[in-house]
């Protein structure tokens, strides 16, 4: 077997991650997470020593075979380098594959989580054995990895996949630097703005038709102490309270609607979603169907499953070590 090491930094939480690939598996033998620290230095830093006490005691003291990163976008995989990411400020240009292999001596490659996450489910996961399939991550952010022809592809510049920023609706809640835009509708971040609006302007009309009979007006809410998270939401929303079930209605409508874009664009057999679809699957995959039904060609939407991640909870673990497997197959082959 191959031990691998993998670095996970997200916008609120960072993880390092020592792994055992044998053959088609992926065994996960160790994890130390974090909150993403302030800065950059300090983040690469902490997920070096994690990385190094990892190897040292679950790994048995056992040399890493290399190491892979995995982080939000826009980034140049090329170059080693993230560049300007929605969530993460603050990391414009930081070079994280220097520090690694100063680090380790091992080989090191860093990609897109989105792209990493489709890597890992197109191998380990609900992927396998598709030519082409998309990973959605609906978490932190929204972003897509495309794996196309039984390849990922990349893009020109390194950007395929930056979904969130597809704008779906001309208003709407802000996400990836645009109001109405997928990562608006479909984030954690996005959801809890989304349902902050819908409650401002419950509380508005509700203060208007009590003023209009001479009660008195109830206190604004939607910020502060009152606001909610998707969790929130969607609990709230199981619990039968009417305008968390709206705000679940539309969340689901606008996934539906990106979704119809991704499949009547590229016909994939497959489209895989993490994080939030895959805990709330059950309330949310009727309303992206109904959508998907309305707005996607009959012809590609039949051809197209669409699953929840299989890697679960694990998958931003397997990601980031699919990236270090890719890594020691490309200095295999001699290119790095
Ligand atoms: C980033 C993408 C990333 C996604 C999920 C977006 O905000 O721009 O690169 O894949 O979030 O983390
Ligand atoms: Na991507």
């Amino acid at each position: 077997s191959t031990l691998l090491g993998g670095l996970d930094i997200g916008g609120t939480k960072c993880a390092a991650v020592l792994g055992r690939a044998e053959g088609d598996r992926i065994e996960i033998v160790g994890k130390r997470s974090f909150p993403t620290p302030d800065t950059p230095e300090e983040a690469m830093a902490s997920l070096c020593d994690e990385l190094a006490g990892l190897a040292a005691s679950a790994g048995g003291g056992e040399p890493l075979a290399a190491v892979g990163v995995s982080c939000g976008g826009p980034l140049d995989s090329r170059r080693g380098r993230i560049l300007s990411p929605p969530n993460l400020p603050g990391w414009d240009g930081i070079d994280v594959l220097t520090p690694l292999r100063e680090r380790f001596g091992v080989p090191a490659a860093l990609q897109n989580d989105a792209n990493a996450c489709a890597l890992a489910e197109w191998r380990w996961g609900a992927g396998r054995g598709a030519s082409s399939m998309i990973f959605l991550t609906f978490g932190t952010g929204m972003g897509a990895g495309l794996i196309l022809n039984g390849a990922l592809y990349a893009g020109a510049s390194d950007m395929a996949g930056e979904i969130g920023h597809i704008r779906l609706a001309e208003e709407g809640p802000v996400g990836y630097g645009k109001a109405g835009s997928f990562e608006g509708f479909c984030s954690g971040g996005g959801i809890a703005r989304l349902f902050a609006g819908l409650k401002e302007a419950a509380a508005e009309t509700a203060a208007r038709s009590s003023a209009g009979a001479g009660g008195m007006a109830p206190q604004s809410g939607g910020s502060g102490e009152d606001a909610w998270t998707a969790k929130d939401v969607f609990e709230a929303a199981a619990a039968g309270d009417a305008l968390a079930r709206h705000a679940v209605g539309i969340i689901g409508r606008k996934l539906g609607r990106g979704l119809a874009v991704l499949v009547d664009t590229l016909n994939p057999e497959r489209i895989v979603i993490g994080s939030i679809y895959a805990r709330q699957e059950q309330v949310l995959r009727p309303l992206v169907l109904e959508e998907l039904r309305r707005e996607a060609l009959p012809g590609t939407l039949a051809a197209c499953q669409i699953l929840p991640s299989e890697l679960g909870e694990h998958v931003g673990d397997a990601a980031s070590l699919s990236v270090a497997l890719h890594a020691l197959g490309e200095h295999k082959r001699g290119n790095n």
